[in-house]
């Protein structure tokens, strides 16, 4: 068997991590996030979410995956025979995001390029809409693939499918070395531009006032939580995987707190830029901010073209800039997406590591060709919602279930956290675990059920057959596949390596 691989140094994992926390979801999906939840209100479920949830966790699976050296899958399976199906759930789950999350990536490689001249016109949203994603009426039409979709999708598997082939610490670690420092770079020229320009006040005003009627409202906490585990790449087996890579003696605590900061960091300073960019914008077209203000997909791909039709000079640089961002924080996002499937696929077939890449990649383009039909953006959207509720916060409550109340594994993680690292973590951590963030994302989850039976994502824009088969059904077929996976043997290999494990007390 091949050696197991390593980050070449403890600076190379941060990066890394913080490489995959920063992405798509920090430029597009937080700023909207932030403003449909209440504004400056939302700080507060956010900042509660990030300090009782989120960095707890990362921490369990910062601990998971150093202490139990391996996969999500094996690390799992070595705290307890039973959980090795939370680890496939998880790979499942990284798996399902990264399928449409290329797709994405592909739609900024287009619009990096169509910003040279601003090819979109003024009509931005028939652009992105009609010609370019090519929106059929018909949910179940599908209506071919949209090749000028799929190139460039093609193209950006390409370019991750050479990272991940060169490997930890040659691929992964040195294109976030080389990424990380350049979109910190990008970012902040952007944001300067961006809070100089005329009416940048008025659009920082509407997305700090806050709407503190909102806080009572579940959603809003369900939102909060959802943004805050899918930015730093929780519940996905992402950060169990990242830290099996790490040597035996590595502070754990200190890189924690540093990828949880610098995400949101991050996420803070781009939701400044991109909403004085909307101030500038409805000052231009001499409308209210709210009216300019769109989610998802849209912001990224209807409005910024927009905005930067509106810029006084140099529309194509900052264009190329804008896509050109969006393009590179997704990519060490997309490399990270990748990586849980590749090493359990690698330890479970007991293949090498330019195999499982070839086979997870092979898949993986193969199951995103669905996004570049006609039906590509309404797929998308279900598949997303469902996958990021009921996959990642799902499954994180279920891990946090059973490691602290059945496998009561809280304590002894809690020691090897502090046995490698300079912050020693209180008798908070196993609090958070054990009692406060189950309580609140259980009820968070039923309640979201509730209301997701009852008003049907979408607004009634989807059938509810596609709802039940990429909503409802494919969370449930995760969950089967995780069990299934579960049941197929281990190589003796895997087995062996960790009696030799016991025996020297690792
Ligand atoms: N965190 C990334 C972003 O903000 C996306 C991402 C990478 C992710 N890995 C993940 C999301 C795992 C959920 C789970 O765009």
């Amino acid at each position: 068997m091949e050696q197991k691989e390593q980050w070449g140094s403890r600076s190379g994992f941060i990066l890394a991590a913080v490489g995959s926390a920063i992405g798509l979801g920090n430029i597009w999906r937080y700023p909207y996030v932030v403003y449909e939840n209440g504004g400056g209100a939302f700080l507060l479920p956010y900042l509660i979410a990030l300090f009782t949830a989120a960095i707890p966790i990362l921490l369990m699976e910062y601990a998971i995956g150093h202490k139990k050296r391996g996969s999500a899958p094996l690390s799992y399976k070595r705290l307890s025979d039973r959980f090795e199906w939370i680890g496939w759930w998880q790979v499942l789950v990284s798996f399902v995001i990264i399928t449409y999350y290329m797709v994405i990536i592909g739609w900024a490689a287009s619009y990096t390029y169509f910003s040279m001249g601003t090819q979109w016109g003024d009509d931005t949203q028939s652009f992105f809409l009609s010609q370019y994603l090519n929106v059929g009426e018909d949910f179940w039409s599908f209506g071919g693939i949209q090749w000028q979709i799929l190139i460039p999708v093609i193209l950006v598997w390409a370019l991750v499918y050479w990272v991940l082939h060169r490997g930890v610490n040659r691929g992964i670690e040195l294109a976030s070395k080389i990424l990380m420092p350049l979109l910190i770079v990008l970012l902040i020229i952007f944001t300067i531009r961006a809070i100089t320009l005329p009416g940048a006040m008025d659009g920082l005003d509407v997305l700090f006032t806050p709407d503190f009627s909102k806080m009572l409202n579940t959603d809003v906490w369900f939102a909060a939580y959802g943004q805050v585990f899918f930015s730093l790449s929780l519940g996905a087996g992402i950060m169990i995987t990242y830290s099996s890579y790490l040597k035996k003696k590595s502070d754990l605590a200190n890189s924690g707190m540093i990828a949880g900061l610098a995400n949101s960091g991050f996420e803070f300073l781009a939701a400044i830029a991109v909403f004085g960019a909307l101030g500038f914008l409805a000052v231009q077209q001499n409308v209210a901010v709210t009216e300019v203000v769109s989610s998802g997909p849209m912001l990224a791909f209807v409005v910024f073209p927009n905005i930067i039709n509106a810029f006084p000079s140099l529309n194509s640089l900052f264009g190329v800039l804008f896509f050109g961002t969006l393009v590179f924080a997704g990519f060490t996002s997309a490399v990270s997406l990748l990586e849980p499937g590749i090493s359990a696929f690698k330890e479970k077939m007991n293949i090498s590591r330019k195999a499982a890449v070839n086979w997870i990649c092979g898949l993986g383009l193969l199951v995103s060709i669905a996004y570049t039909t006609r039906s590509g953006l309404s797929l998308l959207d279900i598949v997303d919602n469902f996958v990021n509720k009921f996959g990642i916060l799902f499954s994180a409550l279920v891990a946090m279930i059973l490691i602290g109340w059945v496998g009561k594994q809280l304590n002894p993680l809690r020691d090897h956290i502090n046995s490698v690292s300079d912050i020693q973590v209180g008798k908070w951590w196993i609090v958070m675990l054990k009692f406060i963030s189950p309580l609140i994302l259980s009820y968070i989850l039923i309640s979201g059920t509730i209301s997701e039976i009852n008003e049907p994502y979408g607004d009634g824009g989807y059938p509810i057959s596609a709802l039940s088969i990429f909503g409802y059904g494919l969370v449930i077929a995760l969950i089967i596949g995780a069990f299934l996976l579960q049941m197929k043997k281990w190589p003796p290999i895997q087995s062996s390596d960790e009696k030799e494990r016991h025996k020297h007390g690792a």
